[in-house]
C-alpha cells in the first residue's frame, strides 16, 4: 500500500520515529495499550540503567523468550498445505462415513508432509521415510489418515517404537549423526530386528529420496475397517496416488541438493501452489473381507506386509487437491495435531498391534508438545462441523459449556445428548483369548515380501538399492553389524547380498540369518573401518 501522510517525529535524543500512517494499525502491547517508542528501553537518563517499570519491554522479551514449543519427537521437519477432498461416488455400500456418501462432495483438508528422523532444521533430501498426514474436516468430525510414503513399517508392535526411533536418531553420547540412518546404532537395531527387512528394502530404494512431495505416494499402512449403516464391516487399505506420477532423485543429486538448497521440498510445494499449479492425489482403496483375510499368504494385521495390487486392485474413490499455503507456518503446520484415533463414524480400526499402540501415542504426544488439553481449540485442530460436549476448563480454554449444566443427564433441559443412531459405534468384532505377550506365528515371515519388492524393481532401481546399502553400511564401524546385515540380505536376494558384501570388502559370506533365532546381541569391540565413498 502507498504510504500516505507519514509523519516523522524527532525524539528528545534527536532520533527519528515513524508514527502510524493514516489507515494503518497502531502498534500495541498484548494488552492493547498503544506504544509510543518500540526502539528504546525506558532508562534513567539516556545512558542510565533500564527500569523494571518498562512493562512494554518486559512483555515483548517475555513473549519472545517463550516462542519455541518442543519439536515433534518424530517427524519434526514438515511442511503443510490446505486443500480439499472430493468424493467420486457414493460408498454407502461399504461405509456410513458422511463425506463418502455423495458424488462431488467437497471436504476441507490439511496435509503435512515430513521426514521422520531429522530435527526441525534438518535438510529435506535426507534418505528417510516421508510422513503423509492428512486431516479431513468432515461433517461428522475430523478424520486423520496419518500415513507415510512407504506402505509398510519397521516394526510389528508399537511397544518397539521408542527403540527404533532412539536407534535412528543421533547417538546419545555424541549427538550425531543428524538426520540420517547411516550409523552403527541404527544398523545394529535393524540387524537385530528381522521384521524390519521389508521396510529396509523400501528405505534403501529411490522411494526414500523423492524428487518432491508432489511426486510421492502415500499409504495408510494398516488395515482399517469401513463400516456401513447396517453395521457390516469391510477391511480397507488406503493409498494416495499422485496425479503427477512417482519421481525420485538419485543419491548424488540428493547430496548436492541438500548442500545447495536444504529447503528443496518446501520451496517446491510453496512455488507450485503459489503459481496455481495445485498438486493432486487420488485416494484409492483396497477392499477385502474376512474370507480373503483368512486365506491371504500373510496376516493382514501385520504392518510389515502389503497386499499386492494385482491380488486386490486399488480403486480410486476421490481426489485431494492442495491449493492454499497457510498464512502462518506456526499457526497451522507447527500446531496441527494429527492423531490416528480421529475417525468419523463409518471408519474403524483393525487389531494391527502397531495401529492399536499409535491410537494411544498420538493423544499423549500432542498434549506434551502443545502444552494443554485444549489443543483441539486451535483453529487448525478444531472440527469445522458443530461440536458440543461438557469438557471444560484447563489451560487456555477458549470454549466452555454455557448455562447452568456442565454434566449429563441433567434436569434443566440443557446441553447436548448422546445419539445411538448417528453416534460413532465401534465395530462389535468377536474377540476372545488369553492375556499374553506373544507374537502370532502368522507374523513370522520377514523375508518373502522384502524379496518380492527387490525383484519388482527395474535394474537401475536394484542397482540404487545395492549402492545405498553399501554406502550406508560403509559408515557402520562395527564389522559384525555389517555381516549380520549381509546375512539378512542372503535371505532376500543372493546377488544383492554378494554386491553389498563385495562393496564392503567382506571376503567370506556369513551364513544366512535364521530369523527364528534371536540374533546375538553382544559384540566384541572392534576398530573403526574406513568409510567407502559412493
Ligand atoms: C508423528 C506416521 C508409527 C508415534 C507422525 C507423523 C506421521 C506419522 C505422518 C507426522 C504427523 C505430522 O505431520 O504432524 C506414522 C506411521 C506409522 C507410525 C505411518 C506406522 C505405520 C508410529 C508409532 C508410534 C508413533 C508406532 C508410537 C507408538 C508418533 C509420534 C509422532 C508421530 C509421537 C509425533 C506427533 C506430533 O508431535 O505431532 N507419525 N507413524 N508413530 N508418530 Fe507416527
Amino acid at each position: 500500500a502507498t504510504i500516505h501522510d507519514q509523519k516523522l517525529h524527532r525524539g528528545k535524543g534527536g532520533e527519528l520515529h515513524q508514527f502510524a500512517e493514516e489507515g494503518r494499525d497502531v502498534l500495541t502491547t498484548a494488552q492493547g495499550a498503544p506504544i509510543d517508542d518500540d526502539q528504546n528501553t525506558l532508562r534513567v537518563g539516556a545512558r542510565g540503567p533500564a527500569l523494571i517499570e518498562d512493562f512494554h519491554f518486559r512483555e515483548k522479551i517475555f513473549h519472545f523468550d517463550h516462542e519455541r514449543i518442543p519439536e515433534r519427537v518424530v517427524h519434526a521437519r514438515g511442511y503443510g498445505a490446505h486443500g480439499f477432498f472430493e468424493t467420486y461416488e457414493s460408498l454407502s455400500q461399504y461405509t456410513r462415513a458422511d463425506f463418502l456418501q455423495r458424488a462431488g462432495e467437497k471436504t476441507p483438508a490439511f496435509v503435512r508432509f515430513s521426514t521422520v528422523a531429522g530435527s526441525k532444521g534438518s535438510f529435506d533430501l535426507a534418505r528417510d521415510v516421508r510422513g503423509f498426514a492428512v486431516k479431513l474436516y468432515t461433517r461428522e468430525g475430523n478424520w486423520d489418515l496419518v500415513g507415510n510414503n512407504i506402505p509398510v513399517f519397521f516394526i510389528q508392535d508399537a511397544i518397539k517404537f521408542p527403540d527404533v526411533i532412539h536407534a535412528v536418531k543421533p547417538e546419545p553420547d555424541r549427538e550425531f549423526p543428524q538426520a540420517q540412518s547411516a550409523h552403527d546404532n541404527f544398523w545394529d537395531f535393524i540387524s537385530l530386528t528381522p521384521e524390519s527387512m521389508h521396510m529396509i528394502m523400501w528405505v534403501m530404494s529411490d522411494r526414500a529420496i523423492p524428487r518432491s512431495f508432489r511426486f510421492m505416494e502415500g499409504f495408510g499402512v494398516h488395515t482399517f475397517r469401513f463400516v456401513n449403516a447396517n453395521d457390516e464391516s469391510t477391511f480397507v487399505k488406503f493409498h494416495w496416488k499422485p496425479k503427477l506420477g512417482l519421481q525420485s532423485v538419485v543419491w548424488n543429486e540428493a547430496v548436492k541438493i541438500n548442500g545447495a538448497d536444504p529447503d528443496f521440498h518446501r520451496r517446491d510445494l510453496w512455488e507450485a501452489i503459489q503459481s496455481g499449479n495445485f498438486p493432486e492425489w487420488e485416494l484409492c482403496v483396497q477392499l477385502f473381507d474376512q474370507t480373503f483375510a483368512d486365506s491371504f499368504d500373510f496376516d493382514v494385521l501385520d504392518p510389515t506386509k502389503i497386499i499386492p495390487e494385482e491380488v486386490i486392485p486399488v480403486q480410486p474413490i476421490g481426489r485431494l487437491v492442495l491449493d492454499r499455503m497457510p498464512d502462518n507456518f506456526f499457526a497451522d503446520t507447527e500446531q496441527v495435531a494429527f492423531m490416528t484415533q480421529n475417525v468419523p463414524p463409518g471408519i474403524g480400526f483393525s487389531n494391527d498391534p502397531l495401529l492399536q499402540g499409535r491410537n494411544f501415542s498420538y493423544l499423549d504426544t500432542q498434549l506434551k508438545r502443545l502444552g494443554s488439553t485444549n489443543f483441539t481449540h486451535l483453529p487448525i485442530n478444531a472440527p469445522k462441523c458443530p461440536f458440543h460436549n461438557f469438557q471444560q476448563d484447563g489451560h487456555m480454554a477458549m470454549r466452555n459449556p454455557t448455562g447452568r449444566a456442565n454434566y449429563q443427564p441433567n434436569s434443566w433441559g440443557e446441553g447436548p445428548r448422546e445419539s445411538p443412531v448417528s453416534g460413532y459405534r465401534h465395530f462389535p468384532s468377536e474377540e476372545a483369548g488369553q492375556k499374553v505377550r506373544l507374537r502370532p506365528e502368522s507374523f513370522a515371515d520377514h523375508y518373502s515380501q522384502a524379496r518380492q519388492f527387490y525383484i519388482s524393481q527395474t535394474p537401475p532401481e536394484r542397482r540404487h538399492i545395492a549402492m545405498a546399502l553399501t554406502f550406508e553400511l560403509s559408515k557402520v564401524a562395527t564389522p559384525a553389524i555389517r555381516e549380520r546385515m549381509v546375512a539378512h540380505l542372503l535371505n532376500i536376494d543372493e546377488s544383492l547380498a554378494n554386491k553389498v558384501a563385495s562393496g564392503l570388502g567382506i571376503g567370506e559370506l556369513p551364513q544366512p540369518a535364521d530369523a527364528a533365532v534371536a540374533p546375538r546381541q553382544d559384540l566384541e569391540p572392534s576398530p573403526a573401518l574406513s568409510i567407502i565413498e559412493n
